[in-house]
């Protein structure tokens, strides 16, 4: 996979810290947003969305995959993911969740960079296989 250009993961940072701003966290108050690089060239940010039947809830990385997905764009290049105490500026560490780990796994390959704020300020990344070893996918079935 191409390495994507720092200008452009720094847009994409930013991105994210700005679809968190949106977030909707009446109940953990713990704010995230999402940024997804289309294929396509497009960005495609979400956050999450929680609801006073907890399980109804939706993280960020899934809000923004199912937004490009049902946009008609299904192949990705990277996303970062921007979490943190809501109503403060400061970012903590915010790796994806399993759920959100397996639905990137359904649209992504194993080198999938996934970039998270790191808790000192930056942003850190893994690919997908080492956030989801041996896992099931697609070519499972
Ligand atoms: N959350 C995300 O949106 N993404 C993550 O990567 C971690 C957790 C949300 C879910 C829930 O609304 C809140 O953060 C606390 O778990």
């Amino acid at each position: 996979m191409k390495p994507i250009p720092e200008e452009k993961l720094k847009q994409l940072e930013r991105a994210a810290a700005e679809a968190r701003k949106k977030s909707y966290a009446p109940y953990s108050h713990f704010a995230v947003g999402a940024a997804l690089l289309g294929e396509n060239g497009m960005v495609y940010t979400g956050c999450n969305i929680e609801n006073a039947s907890y399980p109804a809830g939706i993280c960020a990385e899934r809000t923004a995959i199912f937004k490009a997905v049902s946009e008609g764009c299904r192949r990705f290049r990277a996303i970062a993911i921007a979490g943190g105490p809501e109503g403060a500026d400061c970012l903590t560490l915010c790796t994806p969740c399993g759920i959100c780990r397996q639905v990137m796994r359904e649209f992504t390959g194993p080198d999938f960079p996934v970039w998270f704020s790191d808790g000192n300020g930056g942003f850190r990344m893994m690919t997908l296989a080492q956030l989801l070893p041996e896992s099931f996918g697609p070519d499972s079935l």
